[in-house]
């Protein structure tokens, strides 16, 4: 695995990667192919925001850093630091359950609270009542990302991209500790259901983690 990702990082070097996934390896992020669990969704981004990419748009992340990257690569936030470089007109929003409020950067406006809370979701709101992408990085929990998505999808803008996050890894321990809830996964392959907690969906899509070698690691919720 680790000799996989030397490589990744030499093709990196070469510009050999999309833009995206060199930014990722740039900001030091795990959604790229050089850091551990090198996820490689960066590919998948690359392809699903290009057209995105020189429009004002307002993203919201959930979920802003490991904790062990706080401090062990010296960064801040990976992952915002590569949208704001990828989005260079992008407003983003980051929210997170810990005190990010030392984080300092340009275009950038942080809400502190619980994913699994709708009230804390709607200080979100209030400060942005619509987003262009909305990324869940955050617990990984099955509960939380449906409050989560329940809340927040009526916010979406239309042909907005709603992005779930390592839907194949929910941590045991906090997923026991929550009201009992089927995973996302299967949520969001039961059109039915999904149609039951969030309307003007147009479509669902799959993208591997290069983890985990699945083909349903990354799940996108199209806007109608
Ligand atoms: C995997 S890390 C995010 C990584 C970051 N997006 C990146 O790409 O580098 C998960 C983050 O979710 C946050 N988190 C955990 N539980 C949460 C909750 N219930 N509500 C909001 N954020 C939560 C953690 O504090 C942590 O910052």
């Amino acid at each position: 695995m680790f000799y996989g990702a030397a490589k990744a990082a030499v093709k990196v070097r070469l510009g050999l990667y999309d833009e995206m996934t060199t930014l990722a390896a740039k900001y030091k992020s795990d959604k790229g192919v050089t850091i551990f669990p090198f996820h490689g969704y960066s590919v998948h981004y690359e392809m699903l925001f290009e057209r995105l990419r020189d429009r004002a748009i307002n993203m919201l992340e959930i979920g802003l850093a490991r904790r062990t990257d706080r401090r062990s690569l010296g960064i801040g936030c990976p992952s915002l630091s590569m949208w704001l470089d990828y989005f260079p007109k992008a407003n983003v929003f980051g929210f997170d359950i810990d005190d990010f409020s030392w984080v300092d950067l340009p275009r950038t406006q942080i809400v502190r609270g619980d994913q699994g809370n709708s009230d804390d979701l709607r200080k979100l709101v209030a400060k942005c009542p619509r987003f262009d992408i909305i990324i869940d990085d955050g617990s990984h929990a099955s509960y939380d990302q449906q409050v989560t998505l329940k809340t927040l999808f009526p916010h979406l803008a239309s042909s907005g991209l709603y992005v779930i996050e390592d839907l194949r890894w929910q941590p045991d321990d906090l997923e026991a500790s929550l009201p009992p809830t089927r995973k996302t996964r299967d949520l969001l392959k039961d059109r039915s259901a999904l149609d039951e907690l969030i309307s003007d969906v147009k479509e669902v899509r799959f993208f591997a983690s290069g983890t985990r070698k699945t083909s349903d690691g990354l799940g996108v919720i199209v806007k109608r």
